[in-house]
């Protein structure tokens, strides 16, 4: 099974980063392919948490190759800073890391007028995560992106980043009122980023390519999650890339056909920051809880995310999306103790019964979730086998995986590597 794409089944931080880190240990490419600093994969190390923004998580396997496709948007103060924290523990990634010159750069002037853009929203604001995400794809779309190939070549690098930072600053100031902006600390910045990142950048799309010409384990790292994809997801409340596994096929060139095996991570229950539609939301005892147990607050920004029954209905839908072929199911021991558990089995909007989820937003808002109860259970997360789960945690997972029609892989019990059962075996040879 050597190219494994790895997808957020529900609205992101659903525990991928364990996952990734799992089966990085294996892979000899693991590849970013959409999204930028917005994501946080937590990664747990010896007595240490580490947070990986932008570097795929291979960055810890000192053989892995690390790969950042043209579908990416590059915030490369933050990637310089978080290979300053990797290489003050002792990893670098000189040799194994290949940023394409085609990924687009983030500016500082992406994250004010981000700012700006969200204050303008009021309560109808999206909650991003302020990194420049959206600001940084808008002007990728528009075709007046800088990209990493324009800073690295000398006789582009002024012209570009002038011209984007000229229109940033004038709709700064004329749009939303904004003080003038000084052209000269941005340049400076940008001289220094050309000498910092020269000797990352190259052609992903032919390393990757290459990599699954020799049959080598490939590991597709997915950010964000499905239902905050741009086409697929609870428009506007998105974020602005492709998180579903289309995403390596359009931003970083892997032909359709090349993944073997979509792996979807679920988590045992859901949760969302930022604002938007949440159907199974809940905002009660229950609720604290599990964010307390769960550590639920964003790895990116350290908001409380809101928390919410798990969303079969969802769940059905992202596996059908995405082509999801096994679940990794994270979190499960954080359900411990609950007398009974809901899932969201169907939605109503008025009379009606949704076969599936809403497609307008109005939609979203009006679901009205229907449960199933399911009985709870008292200790598990010491199981190794799946045979040491407790009946009602069995068939929390049969439920799972007679709705969605996709077998459970992969159960994760806590953070750290051997928190995990493999129902079916390894997903990666060792
Ligand atoms: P943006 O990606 O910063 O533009 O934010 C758009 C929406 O996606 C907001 O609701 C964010 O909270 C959400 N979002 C972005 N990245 C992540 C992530 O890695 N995990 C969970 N939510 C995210």
């Amino acid at each position: 099974m050597p190219v494994i794409a790895v997808v957020g089944a529900q609205w992101g931080d659903e525990g991928k980063g364990k996952i990734v880190d799992l089966l990085a240990a294996r892979a000899q490419v693991v590849a970013r392919s959409q999204g930028g600093a917005n994501a946080g994969h937590t990664i747990k190390r010896g007595g240490s948490r580490i947070i990986l923004h932008l570097l795929p998580s291979g960055a810890l396997s000192p053989d892995a190759q690390c790969l950042i496709g043209p579908g990416v948007v590059l915030d490369a103060g933050a990637l310089l800073q978080e290979l300053k924290e990797l290489a003050d523990l002792g990893i670098s990634l000189k040799g194994r890391l290949t940023i394409d010159l085609r990924t687009h750069l983030v500016f500082p002037t992406h994250k004010l007028l981000e700012a700006q853009q969200e204050t303008q929203l009021g309560n109808q604001k999206i909650g991003t995560t302020c990194r420049g995400i959206g600001p940084a794809y808008s002007d990728k779309a528009a075709r007046r992106g800088v990209r990493l190939g324009d800073l690295l070549d000398k006789s582009r690098r002024l012209a570009t980043c002038t011209a984007l930072f000229d229109y940033h600053a004038a709709l700064l100031e004329k749009i939303y009122h904004q003080p003038p902006l000084d052209r000269a600390p941005l340049l400076a910045e940008a001289e220094f980023w050309a000498e910092e990142l020269a000797s990352y950048a190259g052609d992903s799309v032919r390393k990757l390519r290459e990599a699954v010409d020799r049959d080598q384990v490939v590991l597709l790292e997915g950010a964000q999650g499905t239902f905050l994809d741009l086409d697929l997801g609870t428009y506007p409340f998105v974020t602005s890339s492709h998180p579903t596994s289309g995403g390596p096929v359009v931003g970083i060139g892997l032909p359709p056909g090349k993944i073997d095996f979509v792996l979807g991570v679920l988590k045992a229950y859901c949760t969302r920051v930022g604002s938007g539609p949440f159907p199974t939301e809940m905002d009660d005892e229950t609720a604290k809880l599990l964010r307390d147990r769960g550590a639920e607050y964003g790895a990116t920004t350290g908001r409380p995310r809101r928390i919410g029954w798990l969303d079969l209905v969802a769940a059905k839908e992202a596996a059908q999306w995405n082509g999801v072929n096994g679940w990794a199911l994270t979190k499960l021991d954080v359900l411990e103790k609950l007398p009974t558990l809901k899932v969201c089995s169907s939605y109503r909007i008025g009379d009606t019964i949704l076969s599936g989820v809403p497609l307008t937003i109005q939609g979203w808002a009006d679901a009205v979730p229907l449960y199933e109860e399911l009985p709870g259970w008292e200790d598990g997360h010491e199981a190794r086998d799946i045979d040491d789960l407790p009946d009602n945690a069995r068939n929390y997972l049969a439920k799972i995986e007679s709705y969605t029609g996709v077998p459970v892989h992969l159960i994760s019990l806590g953070a750290g590597q051997e928190e995990t059962i493999l129902p079916r075996g390894e997903l990666v040879q060792p």
